[in-house]
């Protein structure tokens, strides 16, 4: 007998509806509904979608008038489902797990958005599927790393276990996007940098004892980040360009490819495939542009900004719940995401 597991995505963003389009088709899951704050044609299209939509209790009848058949309230929700997925815009979780889910004592997914330390934290772990994904088992509040920190994780991880001590030091110079394709706001016509980008202390939450520096420094493009990662070897015997690219073969949600000639290519060949949403959910390795120089292996790949997080959202979630081996949640997921065969394809066309 199939136990279904009752979820409440709270924020309907371009991460929550992704989530909310996975998870609704999840045997094991009943979509409780998502949440609106905002009065938008969003509203319209989850309604349209036939998710339940809850709202804040104070403008459930403003809602109403304008002819959004809403559901209830944010409470009623958070109290009808056995776990909530927070996908709020940043920060705004923990003010979330504040009101409603430690007073009504619900588990919570929160996103890579929100604060590991501090007097706003929200977890005291941070999870990436490809290090620590038991870890998560039987906890009530956990992190879902950003879409960069999974793929670092996801890119890092093989390579530490094949190489280990030999590896002296990671660095990581972040190209991040500017906005999302569904984002309104302006793409600004500049180069900035952060002065002190959360990445490298969220990778070391789960690597502690990686020697990893992150550079991070947006431009203007709405079509996935690019990560050039240096690693530096100790020992002076390097590794082989395909003793390298050996290591991902079998990786979950890593591609290789060669062809495409920058980002755009590898988004706009997603959508063109109909990939839902137009994501990959998966980070692609450029191996035509990996090099192998004196004691550095630089390996560059694009990672998918909006889509990385939506099976690791899923994976997170057998865990936390159904404590599941590994193996057997990323056989799920990949028979939910298809994320083999989006791989392969993807490895074909970018040949
Ligand atoms: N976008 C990405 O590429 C990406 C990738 C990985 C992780 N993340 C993380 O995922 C989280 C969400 O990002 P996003 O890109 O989906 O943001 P977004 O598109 O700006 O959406 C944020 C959502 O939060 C909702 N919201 C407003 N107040 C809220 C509250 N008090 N509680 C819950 N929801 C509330 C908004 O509702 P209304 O629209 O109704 O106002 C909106 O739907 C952030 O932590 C972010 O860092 C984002």
């Amino acid at each position: 007998m199939i136990v279904l597991v009752k979820v409440f995505i709270n924020g309907y963003g371009n991460i929550g509806r992704r989530l909310a389009s996975a998870l609704a088709v999840d045997k094991e899951i009943q979509l409780v509904g998502v949440a609106k704050y905002s009065m938008d044609d969003k509203v319209k299209e989850a309604l349209e979608n036939y998710y339940d939509v809850y709202v804040p209790k104070e403008a459930i009848s403003s809602f109403k008038e304008q002819g959004y058949n809403v559901t209830g309230s944010i409470e009623e929700a958070v109290d009808h489902c056995d776990l909530v997925v927070d996908a709020a815009k940043e920060g705004a979780g923990y003010d979330n797990k504040r009101s409603f889910y430690e007073p009504m004592k619900k588990p919570a997914i929160f996103q890579g958005g929100e604060e590991r330390n501090g007097n706003r934290a929200v977890a005291d772990m941070i999870h990436n599927s490809r290090v620590n994904y038991d870890r998560a088992a039987g906890k009530t509040y956990v992190i879902q790393g950003s879409c960069n920190v999974s793929g670092m994780g996801r890119v890092m991880q093989p390579l530490i276990q094949q190489f280990g001590d030999r590896i002296k030091r990671f660095d990581i110079e972040l190209v991040r996007r500017w906005a999302d394709l569904e984002d309104t706001k302006a793409v600004k016509d500049s180069i900035e940098w952060d002065r002190n980008p959360h990445h490298q202390d969220d990778v070391k939450d789960f690597i502690p004892n990686a020697n990893l520096y992150v550079d991070a420094f947006k431009v203007p493009s709405r079509m996935m980040h690019l990560h050039q990662m240096f690693v530096r070897f100790s020992d002076g015997v390097m590794p082989t360009k395909d003793a390298i690219l050996e290591c991902f073969r079998d990786e979950f949600g890593v591609a290789v490819i060669g062809s495409a000639k920058g980002t755009g290519d590898v988004r706009k060949k997603a959508l063109e495939l109909g990939f839902p949403h137009g994501d990959t959910n998966m980070v692609h390795i450029h191996q035509d542009i990996l090099r192998v120089q004196d004691d550095t292996v630089k390996i560059a790949y694009s990672d998918d900004q909006t889509g990385m997080v939506i099976p690791e959202n899923h994976l997170l979630l057998q865990s936390m719940v159904f404590r599941r081996p590994r193996d057997e949640a990323l056989k799920r997921a990949d028979n939910l995401f298809q994320m083999n065969k989006r791989r392969k394809t993807l490895e074909e066309e970018f040949k």
